[in-house]
């Protein structure tokens, strides 16, 4: 039997709003809605966007700055400065034991690589930088490609196919749709350019704080997955990958996650709002 996940309650003799009324067919119909706490307040939106305003000066620096011979670590400290002469936090600091400000993967490299004085930028390499901060409590996270001098051709179309899959998967995300279409739209146009989607790591619900629900998976999982409301806030960070799309964690540091072929892969990544009309980005 399929049981249902009844994460919409209201609050004893509270009178039902159209609002609730519209959840609640979905939950009686065995779908997964969300909880309250996910459906920010208007007032948690414009903090949130706050946090991204910080979040995309971070990335407009690094972009700035970036170059062949430049250490991950100088990107570290870049991002540390940046964030605390702005009043805010590095989200990634001490998230789990990181030990670092942001997360510094260079080609092969699928995410959560750590910044070190060892790891110097070269010519051709693609590498993400992906940055979260917490300013007043307020979560944002956002990442983007870089690349050093001239790279393959291939490299280069890695890297514009991701960024088109986070587009892509913008569009796919309706309100009052489901999470589901944003991966199956996604896994569509790697796929059809010759690439596959990492399927270990997922965009999420952020905000309140750094990872919360929704799980939004980058391929078809065939499931509708939760129910896209006004006012819920994640983010679309698709891996897609040149070879396979199988990972593997490094032992040694228990972060850097790498393909498993070694082939390299790519990541974009955008904190969105659901509106009436569809995603509004909030870290421009
Ligand atoms: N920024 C990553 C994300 O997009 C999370 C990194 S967790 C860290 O969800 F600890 F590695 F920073
Ligand atoms: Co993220």
């Amino acid at each position: 039997m399929k049981r249902i996940k009844r994460n919409w309650n209201i609050p004893k003799g509270q009178p039902l709003t159209d609002f609730d009324k519209r959840i609640l067919e979905f939950q009686n119909r065995g779908e997964l809605v969300p909880t309250r706490q996910l459906i920010k307040t208007p007032e948690q939106i414009e903090g949130i966007r706050r946090s991204g305003v910080v979040n995309t000066g971070v990335l407009d620096l690094i972009e700035k700055e970036i170059h062949a011979g430049m250490s991950t670590a100088e990107i570290d400290k870049l991002v540390y400065d940046y964030t605390v002469a702005h009043g805010a936090i590095p989200a990634p600091l001490n998230y789990e034991g990181f030990p670092k400000s942001v997360c510094t993967s260079i080609n092969e490299v699928v995410c959560h690589g750590i910044p070190s004085e060892y790891d110097i930028l070269e010519e051709g390499d693609i590498i993400n930088v992906d940055v979260s901060t917490i300013l007043d409590g307020y979560y944002s996270d956002a990442s983007r490609m870089f690349i050093i001098g001239q790279t393959s051709p291939e490299k280069e179309k890695l890297v514009r196919v991701t960024r088109e899959c986070l587009e892509i998967g913008k569009e796919a995300a309706r309100p009052w749709g489901f999470v589901g279409e944003i991966g199956k739209a996604i896994e569509r146009h790697a796929r059809k350019n010759g690439f596959s989607v990492v399927r270990d790591l997922c965009g999420h619900g952020v905000g309140l704080e750094f990872h919360e629900e929704p799980e939004v998976n980058h391929y078809n999982t065939h499931h509708h997955g939760m129910l896209l409301v006004p006012g819920m806030v994640f983010t679309i960070e698709p891996m897609i990958n040149m070879g396979t799309w199988e990972v593997f964690i490094d032992e040694e540091d228990g972060w850097t996650v790498v393909t498993e072929d070694e082939l390299p892969s790519a990541q974009w990544e955008h904190t969105f709002v659901m509106t009436d009309t569809g995603l509004e980005i909030l870290t421009h």
